[in-house]
C-alpha cells in the first residue's frame, strides 16, 4: 500500500549509512510502488552539491547496494526524480532558509539524522529555530545511542528539549528484521507455543549473533565501544526483550515497549564469571589471512572486546531459573543470528536409557536463510525396535512464502516506511535505551576497574574456549554457528 507524499531529509546522506543502507532502502520501496512519486528525498550534508552531484551519488549508492532493482527500466530515473540535495551548516546558520523553503506544508516531515551523536542537540535546534517543524515532524537517530546511562540521558535530554518523545524514532535495525517480527507473530498468533513459554518447560535460551566479518573501517569508533556496547546493550538486548517479554495486551508502541521495558528492568546483574570476553587473533596456519583485531584497529595493546559471551537471569515470576545465554562476536565461523529455545527433557522416558536425551528445540534464525525450525522427536524409521531420533519441522521463509519471503524487505525499508507511517512500535523509547545502559554500565566498570583483558580466539572459530566452559559448568552446551 503506498504511503502519501512526504518529505524526507537525510541529514549527513553522502556518509556511510545513507549510501548503504538508507537511499538504497528508499529506492527498493519506491520500486516496490510504496513510496509515491512526489515524495522528497533530500539529502542534507556540509558539503557544497548541485541536485545533479547528489543524484550521481545517489545512483552509484543505489547501483552498488540495490543492483537488482536498480537494473529495472525507468525505476532509478523515477527514483532520481524525487531526490534534492541542500548544503547545510549544523553549526551555524548557512543552508536551513534555503532548506525550509524545499519543504511542503501539509505532509510528513521526516529529519534521518545520519550522523554523529554530537550533532543531535545543534540539528534539533536549528530544525526548531528555522521553523522547520510541522505538526507531522518526525525525527530519526541512530545508535550509538551514547556511551553510558550518563550520556544516554543527556542525548535523550537534548531531543527533549525540541520534540515530544512521539515524534522521536530511535533506530535498532534489529528491530526491523523480518524474522525478529515473526518471532512476535509466532509467539502470539500460535496457541502452541506461549502456554509452554516459561521456566517450567523452557530449559534455557540462547541468543547468538555471530558475524564472519571483522571490525573494517570502523576501528575507530569501535576500538571505544567493543562488543557490549555495539551489540550487546542494543540489538541482543533487543532480542532477549522480545523473547522474554508479557504479551502486550495490544500491538501498539507503548504496550510492547512496556513489555520490554520491565523485562531489562527485572534483570539481575550479571557477575564477572558469567562473562567471557574475547578478542580476535591471527590464524597461525594461515600467514595471509585477516589480520588480528588489534591489527584491524591500529592499536597493540588494545584490551576492547570483539566477542562477549554471558548468563543473563530475568528475576520475574515467568523466568525464575531459566538462564538466557547471549554470545555475540567478529571474525567468527560464519554470519548466522539464531535464537534458540530450548525445551526441557520429557520428564520420564517410558523408552528406557538407551532412548537418549530428547528435547525439543525452537530454532528462529535471523539471518541467513531466515526461517523457524521445530526440533521434534520420533522413531526412528525401520524395523530395528523404538529408537529416538530428532528431526526438523522446518519452515524455511524461502521455500515456504514464494517470493516475499525469499527477498524479505530489507530493515531500514520496513522501518523507514513506519516512521512515515508514525508508528512507533519497532522503535526504542528513550527510558528502554537508559534501562540497558542501566544494566550494561557496571559491568563495562567492573572490567574497567579490574584492568580485565579479553581471551585471544582464532580467527574463523567460534570464540574463546572459555564461552564453552561457560555452558560445560552448567552441563549445556552451545548449539553450533552454522
Ligand atoms: C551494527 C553494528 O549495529 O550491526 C555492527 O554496529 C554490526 O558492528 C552490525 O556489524 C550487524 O548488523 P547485521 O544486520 O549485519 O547483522
Amino acid at each position: 500500500i503506498p504511503v502519501e507524499p512526504f518529505d524526507l531529509v537525510v541529514m549527513g546522506a553522502t556518509g556511510d549509512l545513507g549510501r548503504r543502507k538508507i537511499l538504497p532502502a528508499l529506492f527498493r520501496r519506491f520500486c516496490a510502488g510504496q513510496m509515491p512519486a512526489g515524495a522528497r528525498v533530500i539529502g542534507a550534508a556540509r558539503r557544497e552539491m548541485s541536485r545533479a552531484a547528489f543524484c550521481d551519488l545517489v545512483a552509484e549508492a543505489v547501483r552498488e547496494f540495490s543492483p537488482n532493482q536498480a537494473g529495472e527500466p525507468g525505476m532509478l530515473e523515477g527514483f532520481l526524480g524525487c531526490v534534492d540535495y541542500q548544503a547545510i551548516d549544523a553549526r551555524g546558520p548557512d543552508g536551513w532558509e534555503a532548506l525550509a523553503a524545499k519543504l511542503s506544508p501539509g505532509r510528513v516531515r521526516a529529519f534521518y539524522f545520519s550522523v554523529g551523536p554530537s550533532l543531535f542537540g545543534e540539528l534539533a535546534r536549528r530544525i526548531r529555530e528555522f521553523g522547520l517543524v510541522s505538526e507531522l515532524t518526525r525525527i530519526v537517530v541512530e545508535k550509538p545511542f551514547g556511551h553510558d546511562l550518563e550520556s544516554a540521558r543527556a542525548l535523550n535530554r537534548t531531543l527533549a528539549a525540541q520534540f515530544d518523545e512521539s515524534e522521536i524514532y530511535r533506530i535498532d535495525h534489529y528491530l526491523g528484521k523480518e524474522t525478529v517480527q515473526n518471532l512476535m507473530a509466532v509467539r502470539f498468533g500460535n496457541m502452541l507455543f506461549e502456554p509452554l513459554w516459561n521456566s517450567q518447560y523452557v530449559d534455557h535460551i540462547q541468543i547468538t549473533v555471530a558475524e564472519s566479518v571483522g571490525v573494517g573501517g570502523r576501528g575507530e569508533y569501535y576500538d571505544r565501544a567493543g562488543a557490549m556496547r555495539d551489540m550487546v546493550q542494543n540489538h541482543l538486548m533487543q532480542l532477549l526483550c522480545l523473547i522474554a517479554m508479557e504479551p502486550p495486551a495490544k500491538f501498539e508502541p507503548d504496550a510492547v515497549r512496556d513489555e520490554k521495558l520491565k523485562v531489562i528492568r527485572a534483570l539481575d546483574v550479571v557477575p564477572p564469571y558469567h562473562i567471557v570476553r574475547g578478542q580476535y587473533a591471527a590464524d597461525p596456519q594461515l600467514p595471509e589471512g585477516p589480520a588480528s583485531y588489534r591489527e584491524e584497529v591500529g592499536n597493540p595493546r588494545s584490551t576492547t572486546e570483539s566477542y562477549i559471551a554471558l548468563k543473563a537471569h530475568i528475576s520475574n515470576w515467568r523466568w525464575a531459573g531459566t538462564p538466557f545465554y547471549l554470545r555475540t562476536g567478529k571474525r567468527l565461523v560464519a554470519r548466522s543470528s539464531v535464537i534458540n529455545v530450548m525445551f526441557k527433557d520429557a520428564p520420564h522416558s517410558i523408552f528406557g536409557a538407551d532412548a537418549g536425551r530428547h528435547a525439543n528445540v525452537l530454532s528462529i534464525r535471523l539471518q541467513p536463510n531466515e526461517g523457524i525450525t521445530l526440533h521434534v522427536t520420533i522413531k526412528e524409521p525401520g524395523p530395528g525396535g523404538m529408537r529416538l531420533v530428532d528431526v526438523p519441522l522446518d519452515m524455511s521463509f524461502a521455500e515456504a512464502l514464494g517470493p516475499g519471503g525469499r527477498d524479505p524487505a530489507d530493515a531500514y525499508e520496513r522501518l523507514i516506511m513506519d516512521v512515515i507511517r508514525g508508528n512507533q512500535t519497532l522503535f526504542m523509547r528513550g527510558d528502554e535505551v537508559e534501562e540497558a545502559w542501566a544494566w550494561t554500565d557496571p559491568i563495562i566498570a567492573g572490567w574497567q576497574s579490574r584492568g580485565d583483558v579479553p581471551k585471544p580466539y582464532v580467527i574463523g572459530s567460534t570464540g574463546p574456549n572459555d564461552a564453552d566452559q561457560l555452558m560445560k559448568r552448567d552441563d549445556r552446551r552451545w548449539r553450533g554457528i552454522n
